[in-house]
């Protein structure tokens, strides 16, 4: 899952990781390149360990909302 850390998603359930900074803070992914954080960010949310590839436009969707007015 992130190819700059070389982790999984089977890793990160592994290690019990439930929140976005848990997983930074014990394997980095997300620290690097930027490309995994759309899908730790949906791990996060919902559980799920697949997830079909995000287009451009719905990852800009969701990073509007109003905390980030
Ligand atoms: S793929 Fe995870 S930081 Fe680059």
């Amino acid at each position: 899952m992130c190819v700059c850390h070389r982790t999984s998603f089977a890793e990160l359930k592994e290690a019990g990781c439930t929140s976005l900074e848990e997983i930074q803070a014990q394997f980095g992914c997300g620290t690097g390149c930027g490309s995994c954080l759309p899908y730790l960010k949906l791990y996060v949310e919902t559980g799920e360990t697949a997830f079909p590839v995000l287009s451009a436009p719905w990852m800009a969707s969701r990073q509007k909302g109003p905390s980030s007015a």
